[in-house]
């Protein structure tokens, strides 16, 4: 038996024991409506992890497109048959310290094919029959003239589509820029593209760059769309941004700098993305972040989805599982004025500093940013004492920005322990609490949230996941065990709607062949894109969000795992619905009957939307991305008696919608 089957029998046997249970009844009254949901209630989370942004959402197809990788000519392939035709050299500006090095060119040749660079992608480029792609690419002519040539090739390095410029002459000593547009005549998983310099003189190139046209909204230079519209799909109320623990960084030289991600790209200068690094088994060389995806994309990211935009910063401290460093508090100002300064950029108007630079990008209005993180997983006193200085900061400048605090890298211990207390104190907004467990950890939490304190801090489950082998260990899988104690964890966060005012799923997005962590909600490759059965979880809760919570009870209890079920239930003003969620972990069904009050009329039919599989390994794919994925069916209700029976097939998370008007 391998682990895996070993780790699902045990967990079956003593988590999942059989549902033949006797049919209870529960209650649920309408007329007993509870707290409002918080809009932000279901969000996403967003790191450039496993490719997420370069070779991931940004649809740069070009790796390395400035050379300023540690190793210049990473993702380059040098072709040239002789120095007569010329050579290619990496030159170095010191006076541009955001984008040092260039590509020198000396050219003495007469035709196509002979001095050239192969650029391999990210892990290939994936290229589309029929769309046309924007070839582009910063220059300077020292002396003579030149031609470019531009080549798509597929994997046999078959030319596949081509374009070239004009013939450019002169002594320009400035950057100037040169497009070249041209189709694909094939589609190809993961092609290259291939530079041919042609002419005689010598002349500079830099920022090589190579867009699809088929990017969200159509955006030059933009997002990949699929990976956007997967997000929308799911109606986030929120998107945290940039991270993670490239907020942190390896060290504080590694860390996350917003102000260096704005403005035009040439000038937002790369750092090593420190999952390069982080784990040596699944180690990335290749992983940059060149933050062509900076802080504006994200705000205007978060506005097209329509999700708040809630960006954690630096507190002073890089990740304490790597160096540690620290700032010493009578040298954090700079530190505390980028969060002072990110305020103003996402709301100032064109007469403050920070907002012009946000006009200047293209957005006059303001980005409506009501929310700050301070520090990522951070923990002991000296977290506490940065984000006391933060606080009193951004309190006193912006009263009405809420401030999302660290409570560490997990949900219990002495670290945990410490930061609630001392957060408490202080009277923070918003506690960021992160739990990557196991699936039963999940179970047998779904009443965690119960008792928390009303009065005191709003809580942020901020990162979270059902980890299937050991926690934090890169062979947990995204299958339907754990999606499916998603769901009935998700059932007390929701049941919990009047403390748990944010939460996200964690890391979001994976690229098969570059990926670092694993589980994750979303995979893609070049071309393709499939949620996993925890994405299709996570989106029944945030698309059956409603506005007021339900109680549904049984012998006036709450469902947190008795006899296997779990459930939740809110209430929707506009579409004037009852909105149950029920999970079953048992693998043997269960029949329970729903009691309905407070109701004048109750409706003949409810609509079901079910997630069922009866194997906890089941896992969607490229090839079958609904394996696991909800069902939409019609269900008969005794509107005399004003009763549901519900009837739940083992492992299924269903949700019933019953709407009580036309
Ligand atoms: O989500 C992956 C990582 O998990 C995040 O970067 C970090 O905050 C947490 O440890």
């Amino acid at each position: 038996m391998n682990m895996n089957r070993l780790f699902i029998t045990l967990f079956a046997t003593c988590i999942l024991s059989p549902g033949l249970f006797a049919q209870k009844t529960l209650q649920l009254d309408v007329s007993q409506k509870g707290a409002e949901i918080a809009p932000t209630m279901w969000g996403v989370f967003f790191e450039d992890i496993n490719l997420g942004a370069d070779g991931g959402i940004y649809a740069e197809l070009v790796k390395n497109r400035s050379f300023e990788f540690f190793k210049p000519w990473m993702g380059w392939e040098r072709k040239h048959k002789t120095f007569v035709e010329g050579q290619l050299q990496i030159k170095n500006q010191p006076d541009r310290p955001s984008n040092p090095r260039y590509l020198s060119v000396q050219l003495n040749n007469n035709g196509k094919g002979d001095l050239g660079l192969v650029n391999e992608g990210f892990r290939g480029m994936g290229l589309k029959k029929d769309l046309t792609y924007d070839f582009s690419v910063l220059y300077r002519v020292k002396k003579g003239s030149f031609k470019l040539h531009i080549e798509l090739l597929n994997e046999k390095n078959e030319v596949v589509g081509s374009g070239e410029s004009r013939e450019i002459s002169g002594g320009s000593l400035g950057w100037e820029k040169l497009e070249v547009s041209f189709k694909s005549g094939q589609t190809v998983p993961k092609g290259k593209m291939a530079l041919w310099f042609t002419g005689n003189g010598e002349v500079d190139f830099d920022l090589i760059s190579l867009f699809p046209t088929d990017t969200w909204k159509g955006r030059k230079g933009g997002m990949r769309a699929d990976m956007i519209q997967m997000l929308a799909d799911m109606k986030p109320g929120f998107i945290r941004f940039p991270g993670g623990c490239i907020v942190e960084g390896f060290d504080l030289d590694n860390r996350y700098q917003w102000k260096k991600t704005i403005g035009p790209i040439e000038d937002r200068q790369l750092i090593m993305n420190r999952w390069n690094i982080e784990f040596p088994h699944r180690a990335a060389p290749d992983y940059f972040q060149t933050f062509g995806l900076g802080f504006f994309e994200y705000f205007q990211l978060a506005e097209d989805i329509r999700a708040e935009p809630l960006p954690i910063l630096n507190c002073g401290m890089a990740c304490q599982f790597n160096s540690a460093e620290l700032v010493e508090l009578d040298d954090l100002g700079p530190y505390v004025q980028d969060a002072l300064d990110l305020i103003e950029f996402a709301n100032g108007d064109a007469s403050t500093a920070w907002g012009k630079e946000r006009v200047k990008m293209g957005h006059p209005e303001p980005f409506h940013l009501k929310f700050i993180g301070v520090g990522n997983e951070n923990w002991g006193p000296q977290y506490i004492e940065r984000l006391e200085v933060f606080r009193k900061a951004i309190k006193e400048k912006y009263p009405e920005i809420k401030i999302v605090a660290s409570s560490g890298t997990t949900t219990e211990g002495d670290r945990f322990d410490l930061l609630d207390k001392e957060l408490r104190k202080m009277k923070i907004d918003i506690i960021d609490e992160h739990a990557y467990k196991a699936p039963s950890w999940l179970l047998q939490n779904a009443a965690r949230y119960d008792n928390y304190d009303r009065q005191g801090p709003e809580i942020f489950v901020g990162e979270w996941a059902a980890h299937t082998r050991n926690t934090g260990s890169d062979i947990n899988v995204n299958n339907w065990l754990a999606a499916l104690s998603e769901s009935a964890f998700m059932t007390g966060l929701e049941r919990n709607g009047d403390v748990v005012r944010l939460t996200s799923y964690a890391p979001l997005f994976a690229h098969v062949d570059g990926w670092q962590w694993s589980p994750d909600l979303i995979w893609l490759d070049n071309l393709n894109i499939y949620g996993t059965p925890s994405y299709y979880v996570q989106k029944q809760f945030s698309t059956h969000r409603g506005t007021h919570l339900l109680k549904v009870t049984e012998n006036g209890k709450p469902l947190a795992g008795q006899e296997n079920v779990y459930a939740s239930a809110v209430w929707d003003e506009a579409a004037k619905e009852i909105i149950l969620k029920i999970t079953n972990t048992a693998d043997t069904p269960v029949k329970h009957e729903l009691q309905l009050s407070g109701l004048k009329k109750v409706p003949a039919k409810a609509a079901l939307s079910r997630m069922v599989s009866d194997n906890p390994e089941a896992m969607n794919s490229v090839k079958e991305p609904l394996k696991v994925a909800p069902q939409e069916s019609e269900v008969s209700l005794d509107s005399k008696k004003k009763k549901l029976v519900l009837d739940l097939p083992g492992r299924s998370f269903s949700v019933y919608k019953i709407r009580t008007a036309n």
